[in-house]
């Protein structure tokens, strides 16, 4: 009997095999983020520890650098830092999921990976109201091909109440006392974002089980890619709210990723919650997706870029990258957010400087680059604004500007002069106490920055879209600061090897 879904697989992957070479030799390619081989990446899915890998799965479009029918994308790691992609795992096309495997989440049962997702279907021509979508389950006894299971969908319908019937998607699903959960994004019949939240024995007959949260004014419209997990203690729900109105320097994207902490009972479902923090002050974050590791480190990717923006790598036929992977910690009485420690692995070529005061603007000697990471312990009591220039070309005028005023404490990510593609500044609120020490760690990946201020305590992050020469940096303080330490790595390329002609670099042994 003929396989319509290995097939449909098997298509995909030519339909990609005819671009990749050609995107991977792209200038605004990352090195050492996951990107798709080429055409269209969102959400992160099924991230996940499996038999001592880390699988990441992610929405994908493997016909054009647009969205349209949804795939899931599929790359693995040993280390959450050098990732080899894998054949496509699902192709939508079944009755169920005509047209879209959307997002959702993986776990392990009896040794096996099971995929939980969402079949799309359209019933009509408008994309918000002419829907269809039901919970879907596919498993795989190798993690690398995906059945779907003959008895999908296996959450069918949204459930009674004051439940919209047809915003209905992003299962992620975890193991508490012996049974499985899920929380589902969804809203209510008058567009209020919530979440739902389901159990099950055996992730094939689930029981609906409450609202867990939201249905409130102020929160959005809809919610989608909920996540909950528990962390030091306390209980912690990701959610990516889509229609937050703009409050000051707060939710000015499209739609916002972040977090509600509190306690989940789970006799009555209900989630007991404070008020919703952004998990990242950037420009380029959205639907971010867990995992707990082995070694107990709950860590969290997300799609780096944002729904409705310019993407000109599209042109060079993709789009989208995923963030750096960034372990989430309970710290000084906050949720913090840094890259896995495992990113040390690709450092190369050290730079390190200390006690250097700038007055005005300068570069220094050995710090530039388009790949790297780079650690600054700032003394900025004696300026009033004290930054960096990234990705700078003087004769271009190319800059990427990072610069933290010290009466107002916002630190100001400045992209109006990067390049190609979306200009605009975003501000996040950073706390400098009396000794005046700023910290920042900065990664720059060709076509990206991630910074992170006073050790994870804010994060921010970008895509930008320099010219190949825009490799400088420069320093900037009015007034004086004193850098007191400087270190700098260039970060080897991890991702995409395949790629590359140097069959010892592509070697399967990462
Ligand atoms: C979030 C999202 C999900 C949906 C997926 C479709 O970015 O809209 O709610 O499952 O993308 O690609």
């Amino acid at each position: 009997m003929k396989d319509h879904h290995q097939e449909r697989i098997a298509a995909a992957e030519r339909s990609l095999q005819n671009v990749r070479e050609r995107v991977a030799s792209d200038p605004w390619r990352p090195r050492y983020h996951v990107a798709p081989p080429a055409y269209w990446m969102n959400d992160p899915n099924g991230f996940c520890y499996y038999r001592g890998e880390y699988h990441l799965f992610y929405q994908h479009h493997p016909y054009s650098p647009l969205w349209d029918d949804m795939h899931w994308g599929h790359a693995v790691s040993r280390d959450l830092v050098r990732w080899r992609q894998l054949p496509i795992a699902l192709a939508p096309g079944e009755t169920y999921d005509r047209d879209g495997c959307f997002s959702g989440s993986a776990i392990e049962k009896d040794g096996k990976l099971h995929l939980l997702y969402t079949g799309n279907i359209w019933t009509g021509d408008n994309r918000d109201t002419d829907l269809k979508q039901s919970q879907c389950l596919a498993i795989s006894e190798d993690g690398v091909r995906f059945d779907k299971w003959a008895g999908n969908p296996v959450i069918a319908e949204a459930p009674e109440g004051d439940i919209h019937p047809f915003h209905f998607r992003d299962p992620k699903v975890w193991r508490h006392e012996g049974a499985y959960y899920a929380v589902l994004g969804s809203r209510t019949k008058d567009h209020k974002g919530q979440v739902l939240l389901y159990r099950s024995d055996d992730l094939l007959r689930w029981q609906f089980v409450s609202v867990m949260a939201g249905g409130r004014e102020g929160y959005g419209y809809m919610w989608e890619c909920p996540d909950l997990f528990s962390l030091d203690g306390r209980d912690v729900l990701v959610l990516s709210p889509q229609g937050m109105k703009p409050d000051g320097d707060k939710y000015l994207n499209l739609h916002q990723a972040g977090y509600l902490e509190g306690r989940l009972d789970y006799e009555t479902g209900k989630f007991e919650h404070g008020g919703f923090t952004m998990l990242d002050y950037g420009f380029d974050f959205y639907a971010p997706q867990t995992l707990l590791d082995e070694r107990g480190r709950r860590i969290m990717i997300a799609w780096m870029a944002m729904w409705e923006s310019e993407m000109p790598e599209q042109e060079r036929q993709w789009a989208g990258a995923m963030t750096l992977p960034r372990e989430l910690r309970y710290e000084r009485g906050r949720l913090i957010t840094l890259p896995v420690a495992e990113m040390a692995l690709l450092r190369t070529n050290p730079v390190s400087l200390d006690q250097v005061t700038i007055e005005g603007e300068a570069e220094l000697p050995g710090v530039s680059g388009d790949c790297f990471e780079l650690e600054l312990l700032l003394d900025i009591r004696e300026a009033r604004s004290a930054g960096v220039k990234l990705c700078v070309n003087e004769a271009s005028g190319e800059e990427t500007t990072l610069i933290y005023d010290r009466e107002s404490g916002m630190l100001t990510l400045d992209r109006e002069r990067s390049g190609q593609g979306p200009g605009g500044v975003r501000r996040a609120p950073v706390e400098v106490a009396d000794g005046g020490l700023l910290r920042l760690r900065l990664f720059v990946d060709r076509s990206s920055v991630e910074v992170f201020a006073q050790d994870g305590e804010i994060a921010m992050t970008a895509r930008i879209y320099p010219g190949a020469e825009s490799t400088g940096i420069r320093f900037m303080a009015d007034g004086r600061m004193r850098i007191v330490a400087l270190r700098k790595w260039d970060l080897d390329r991890s991702v995409g090897l395949e790629e590359s002609a140097d069959p010892a670099a592509a070697g399967g042994e990462l």
